[in-house]
């Protein structure tokens, strides 16, 4: 088989583990790989290179992906969809494997229903896709927010200062929910429930009158004051699937550090951690799921699976459809959020 791989949308540690995983199980079977490069950007302009044993060893222990990423939407640009068909026949592919996010897997699902053979690998730090119980990037993205929090725990302290830590997530909290809770924020705010930072002022006033003189705040920066009924929004700028840019600029953090300090006499900082957390070396958790992932998807080509995502179900590595994964983002749910809460204050 003649198969190709792109990877699109925000990189995710754990991404050269399933270009790794996809080259070592197809080569085994004598397929040709071939990797677009900078995701549908590449499968549209046909810009690629050859994926042999040779350019993947080792790569699962870094992060980002060999084959770059963008945020392209085909749909977006003039014939997007015809150039991609072109370069899938140009090409004579048998399947394309698309790694990506809800955006990445919705070309990648209509694609299919478009007569191309496709197969999708769920991948975003945010952990929001649906139809899978975790995606590759999101351990890795926790362990950098739960040591960051770790070290923001020790300065905290030693001045009396409350610190509030912007953290990745646009609509899903996931990450600062897991982060905050692994590192001991003493407050989690998250897109999924709009807060009230009259509230958070309180909890913050009474562990200080009780001698607890410092304090973490965990913001998502998706999060939003019930009161002031918008996002944080410094950038008016989108991405080419829609997205306002959140975190650019003055995000929540900042502003809620302002604010915190304004209602309170209490000393305030804040720190935005940013791409950081995309970034790095992935856990061996992501690298072994990313490889797995890597694995399934070929042999869901070799077994005609497409318009399916390769999807870590418990234990197992499972063939789910596409349109699962993309119908609607996976947030925290409540009961998830009301255990971190009773760690509050
Ligand atoms: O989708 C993953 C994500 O990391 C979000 O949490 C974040 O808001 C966004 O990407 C940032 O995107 P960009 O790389 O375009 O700044």
């Amino acid at each position: 088989m003649h198969i190709g791989v792109l990877t699109g949308g925000g990189d995710a540690p754990g991404l050269n583990a399933v270009i790794r995983g996809i080259t070592v199980r197809g080569r085994k079977n004598d397929h040709r790989i071939t990797g677009f490069l900078r995701g549908w950007k590449g499968a549209i302009e046909n810009q690629s290179v050859d994926l042999d044993l040779e350019r993947v060893r080792d790569i699962h222990m870094e992060g980002g992906t060999i084959l770059l990423s963008s945020r392209t939407n085909p749909f977006k640009i003039e014939n997007g969809l015809d150039s991609i068909k072109k370069t899938y026949s140009e090409m004579k592919l048998d399947c394309l494997i698309a790694m990506g996010g809800e955006d990445t897997l919705g070309v990648a699902s209509r694609l299919n229903s478009e007569g191309l053979s496709v197969i999708g690998v769920p991948k975003t730090i945010d952990n929001d896709l649906s139809a899978t119980d975790f995606t590759f990037g999101f351990d890795t993205a926790i362990n950098f927010v739960m040591k960051a929090l770790d070290m923001l725990h020790t300065t905290a302290r030693s001045h009396e200062r409350v610190i509030v830590v912007e953290i990745m997530g646009r609509h899903a909290g996931w990450i600062a929910l897991h982060g905050g809770m692994a590192g001991g924020a003493h407050i989690i705010l998250i897109p999924e429930e709009e807060f009230d930072t009259d509230k958070v002022c309180e909890i913050l006033k009474e562990r200080y009158a009780r001698g607890d003189r410092y304090a973490i705040v965990a913001v998502a920066e998706g999060a939003m004051d019930s009161k002031l009924q918008r996002h944080v929004m410094h950038s008016a700028e989108q991405d080419a699937f829609g997205h306002v840019q959140l975190g650019t600029g003055i995000g929540i953090g900042e502003v809620l550090k302002n604010e915190i300090a304004d209602r309170t006499d209490l000393e305030t900082r804040h720190v935005v951690l940013g791409h950081v957390q995309r970034g790095g070396s992935p856990t061996a958790f992501d690298r072994v799921l990313g490889t797995r992932l890597g694995v399934k998807a070929v042999e869901m080509a070799e077994e005609g699976l497409f318009g399916k995502m390769a999807a870590l179900r418990g234990i197992d590595i499972v063939a789910v459809d596409l349109n699962e994964a993309v119908g609607r983002l996976k947030t925290v749910p409540e009961d998830h959020y009301d255990a971190a809460k009773l760690f509050f204050g």
